[in-house]
């Protein structure tokens, strides 16, 4: 197929697309490199430089796109609350003139970025696709407000739209000849915190929060190796049905806390990592673990990278290179 990445130098975008190349399909790249990076967009993909909303039309008007895989956006939970007006221009203006570009252009399906953002606190845990959407904040209420435009567009336009809503992401793409993964200028998640005090470019991990309603105080995640969400972007592209917008949970179903995740660091890193109890972060629910049931049910996907070890182990080799 032709596909369309937007976001494709990015962390999640960059390594789909290798995946996408490896399966023998044509990749264009959009991306305007305001958080990604140039050299991470796989050889072989065609690179376009440029803001979504102003480019998208320009590129899918050269014709012959078979779908989008949409990833470009805007994803820090508390830069979203002091300034969401950059959540409601960056992702969701931007992606209705992306879907607009879409319709124009007749491309027949698009695979869409959503979070697990999009449910709040939950009141069930796994959490299924049927929970309450109640996001906590401007960037699950943006990316929210564009899933409802895909079942808007996947009703009224044939489009065959699946949003895909992530847990955790965490590891590296290191196995074969590309090595790509998180390299944020602003870090805020656990991982690739904890692997800068295990590297020296840190002193020391802050635990946010000892008092939560978990067996051990700290906030539990579910956290799922890119390469196994990758897996699942390609499945979805190919179990897309036109006129359906289809919503899939992505975890690994499993949860650990944040002090299981520092000592998983300590292990892999051979380094002490010292770690300091500090006051809750605003917006943390105490535990998010998905139900990927319905993915495994419809789509086939199974998470096969699921051990933590294995996903922090992937992170600190990629870390290593940089
Ligand atoms: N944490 C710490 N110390 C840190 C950083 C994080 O204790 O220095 C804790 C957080 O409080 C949280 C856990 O580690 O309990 C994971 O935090 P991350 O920032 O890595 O990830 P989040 O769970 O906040 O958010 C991520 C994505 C969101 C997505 C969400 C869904 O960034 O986009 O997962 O689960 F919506």
């Amino acid at each position: 197929m032709k596909l369309l990445v937007t976001g494709g130098a990015g962390y999640v975008g960059s390594v789909c697309a290798a995946h996408l190349l490896d399966a023998g399909h044509e990749v264009v790249v959009l991306d305007d490199l305001s958080t990604g990076h140039r050299d991470a967009v796989p050889d072989g993909a065609t690179f376009v430089e440029g803001e979504l909303g102003a480019t998208a039309g320009e590129v899918l008007g050269t014709g012959g796109f078979d779908g989008v895989l949409h990833f470009a956006a805007r994803s820090l939970v508390g830069e979203s609350v002091e300034h969401p007006e950059k959540y409601w221009a960056g992702n969701v203006v931007a992606s209705f003139r992306l879907l607009e570009a879409v319709r124009e252009n007749a491309v027949p399906r698009l695979v869409f970025s959503s979070t697990a953002a999009t449910y709040g606190e939950p009141e069930q845990v796994p959490i299924p696709e049927t929970a309450p959407t109640r996001p906590t904040n401007p960037y699950g209420a943006s990316k929210l407000a564009i899933d409802h435009m895909l079942t808007s567009y996947a009703n009224a336009h044939g489009l065959a739209a699946t949003s895909l809503r992530y847990f955790n992401v965490a590891g590296a793409h290191v196995g074969g000849t590309r090595r790509l993964g998180e390299r944020h200028a602003v870090e805020t998640h656990l991982i690739p915190i904890v692997l800068q005090v295990a590297a020296g470019t840190r002193d020391s991990v802050s635990i946010y929060g000892d008092d939560w309603p978990t067996p051990d105080g700290s906030c539990v995640r579910d956290y799922i190796h890119v390469d196994d969400l990758a897996d699942a972007h390609l499945l979805a592209l190919e179990k897309a049905v036109p006129g359906r917008h289809a919503v899939f949970n992505l975890g690994s179903g499993q949860g650990f806390s944040v002090r299981e995740v520092v000592e998983a660091c300590r292990a892999v890193t051979g380094h002490p990592i010292p770690a300091v109890v500090a006051p809750r972060r605003a917006g943390d629910p105490a535990v998010l673990v998905a139900s990927s049931a319905e993915a495994t049910a419809r789509l086939g996907w199974t998470p096969s990278r699921t051990d933590l070890h294995r996903i922090v182990a992937d992170a600190w080799e990629f870390a290593g290179d940089r």
